[in-house]
């Protein structure tokens, strides 16, 4: 039986109790027939999860920062208690990121902003994306033979390096947003770079994995993150003068020396010298550097406004396209505990990255149709498709939503090294930032003090299939598919009500999903929200939390058709919740992140 285009509000009794009896019949099989869930093999992860950790909801009453590391938190309160905005603070909140969880982000990176203007009532989106050199074709990635390389074998070195775009980004949001001077900004990260910094347990595991192996392979990495040939442990205390040298440059020129200058020259030397995939980036290429303002992608998802960032970013799309067509269906009278919850969840998963693999790219270079995938009646089609008896074969195939469609897919999957920041002034401006160097440690080349990224990897590598270009395919200067999700949601009567955004690779997307439902669906707190064990669907086989509540749906989803895996899911959700007298915050359990405010 097909459940065609049931809408949220005229959910019939006949519905109820069929969803019902098919809950019950779900919950029956899960107790009565367990079948054995695949652990997940050779399941690289280069930034861990450390202990899940419980966490409480944090309360404050005028302004509160949500960061993956206390230091940073604290770096970003200072700035608010000395007047500065959110944007202020963001900036030294990033700094001291580069610094204490330098596996996740920094100014080697890439960026996107969600920027909530209190008093113009506005919403902005920056997109500080890395872009490809200009030197860089469709053949980047390929072989001598014209087949694609190994992910594994291109990510170390110069060769997947993009122009970084993070420093760039703080440029301009502090010119057009900031109150405090810029150079005040950075005496936190400088203070922590001078003196040292305790190294957290989260960064000393990260070097153990792959992540580790690949900065080992890099003589300037090797000495900072392996010194004496030993692995940073948990408690060292870590210096790193050279940040130091870079921070005070950035304080002076606001970024010059690294777009044009002295940092530009070491950037691009360490990119064509690499002792490993030497890459094809010129100084002309930092130079030109610009970061775009773009218009943030709203949707309405019952009775609340949701926008998230739009392309070159698939992440605000194809979060929409799944509260979209889960919209068709009475979550809340699910709720969390039903395995039907989860069924549908999984099955609009597998439709919206369905449109994200075929259409979303750099929009620079391809447009994609969003207006037409965010239509209620496309939507309402593609709900149309999901049997409650049963799982969608996968991969699913691409919608329709315009009439010519000459592309091909792209699955092109990253492995998560990225963090998030949720900030909220008291002047009620609000940050959703998320921020990468792509796989944990990047590239894994370490100059002046920082990582370069290797987000040239979230390119599809293969440039066209069955004699159709893909669109996310590498092309000059074109900035490659993200799946960041920095997301910010106002409430029935328009005003602000969430801030969040998470970690975690293409699984962002299901992250921020799933955490969205949580709050509006099921009314969750923050904590709660974010704390709920992790469910993830590509259009692929679906992942669930290893260890957590998670685990009990995945006979029922199994016996629905599905391939399941269970694994760590190391997400690392920031969330804000505004109401008129309190800020609540979440932190996610599985980093080492904390919410503190006042
Ligand atoms: N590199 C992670 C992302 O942009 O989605």
């Amino acid at each position: 039986m097909r459940l065609v285009a049931i809408r949220a509000r005229a959910f019939t009794q006949q519905t109820i109790g069929f969803v019902r009896s098919v809950v019950v019949r779900s919950l029956a099989f899960v107790l009565l027939c367990p079948v054995p869930i695949s652990v997940a093999q050779n399941d690289i992860q280069p930034e861990q999860t450390v202990a899940l950790t419980s966490k409480d909801s944090v309360v404050a009453t005028h302004e509160m920062v949500v960061a993956a590391h206390p230091l940073a938190v604290d770096a970003g309160l200072n700035v608010l208690e000395r007047g500065g905005t959110a944007i202020d603070a963001m900036v030294a909140v990033q700094m001291v990121l580069n610094l204490v969880e330098p596996q996740s982000s920094g100014i080697g990176g890439g960026a996107f902003l969600l920027y909530h203007d209190a008093q113009t009532q506005s919403l902005i989106s920056l997109d500080g994306r890395e872009f490809a050199p200009q030197r860089a074709d469709e053949t980047l990635f390929l072989d001598d033979d014209g087949k694609p390389r190994r992910w594994f074998d291109v990510v170390p070195g110069g060769l997947s390096v993009g122009v970084p775009g993070t420093l760039a980004l703080m440029d301009h949001a502090h010119s057009r947003f900031g109150r405090l001077e810029w150079d005040t900004l950075f005496e936190q990260a400088i203070a922590l770079a001078t003196n040292g910094f305790s190294v957290s347990p989260r960064l000393s595991k990260s070097l153990d994995g792959y992540g580790g192996k690949r900065l080992q392979q890099f003589t300037e990495a090797s000495d900072y993150f392996f010194p004496n040939g030993r692995p940073l442990q948990p408690g060292d205390l870590l210096k790193n003068p050279q940040f130091v040298e870079t921070l005070r440059t950035i304080q002076r020129d606001r970024g010059e020396s690294f777009y044009r200058g002295q940092i530009a020259g070491e950037i691009v030397a360490s990119v064509k010298e690499s002792v490993l995939n030497a890459g094809l980036m010129d100084r002309e290429d930092l130079a030109a550097y610009q970061t775009i303002e773009r218009t943030p992608v709203c949707s309405q998802y019952r009775g609340h406004q949701i926008c998230g960032m739009g392309p070159p970013s698939s992440g605000g799309v194809t979060v929409a396209q799944i509260l979209g067509i889960l919209e068709f269906f009475n979550l809340e009278m699910l709720g969390p505990e039903h395995p039907m919850t989860w069924h549908l969840f999984v099955e609009a998963g597998k439709l919206a990255f369905a449109d994200r693999n075929l259409f979303l790219a750099d929009p620079d270079f391809t447009e994609a149709p969003i207006d037409a995938l965010l239509a209620r009646e496309y939507l309402r089609n593609r709900a149309a498709l999901i049997d409650l008896n049963g799982a969608m074969a996968v991969p699913v195939k691409a919608g329709t939503p315009v009439d010519t469609v000459s592309l091909s897919p792209d699955t092109t999957d990253g492995l998560p090294g990225t963090s998030h920041v949720s900030i909220i002034d008291r002047d009620g401006n609000a940050v959703s930032l998320t921020t990468t160097i792509e796989s944990g440690f990047g590239s894994g080349l370490f100059t002046s003090g920082f990582l370069l990224n290797n987000e040239l990897t979230d390119f599809s590598f293969r440039p066209q299939k069955n004699g159709k270009p893909v669109a996310n395919r590498v092309e000059p200067r074109k900035r490659p598919r993200s799946s960041m999700a920095p997301t910010i949601i106002y409430g029935p009567d328009g005003s602000l009500k969430y801030v969040l955004g998470s970690p975690g690779g293409s699984r962002i997307i299901s992250y921020v999903a799933q955490t969205i439902v949580a709050l509006i669906d099921f009314d969750m707190s923050p904590q709660e929200a974010v704390n709920q064990g992790r469910i993830s669907s590509r259009n692929g086989s679906i992942d669930i939390e290893k260890g957590t509540e998670m685990m009990a749906f995945g006979s029922a989803l199994m016996s629905k058709g599905n391939a399941v895996k269970a694994r760590d899911l190391n997400s690392g959700i920031h969330v804000i919740k505004v109401e008129p007298d309190q800020l609540t915050g979440g932190a996610d359990p599985r980093r080492e992140g904390i919410a503190r405010g006042r």
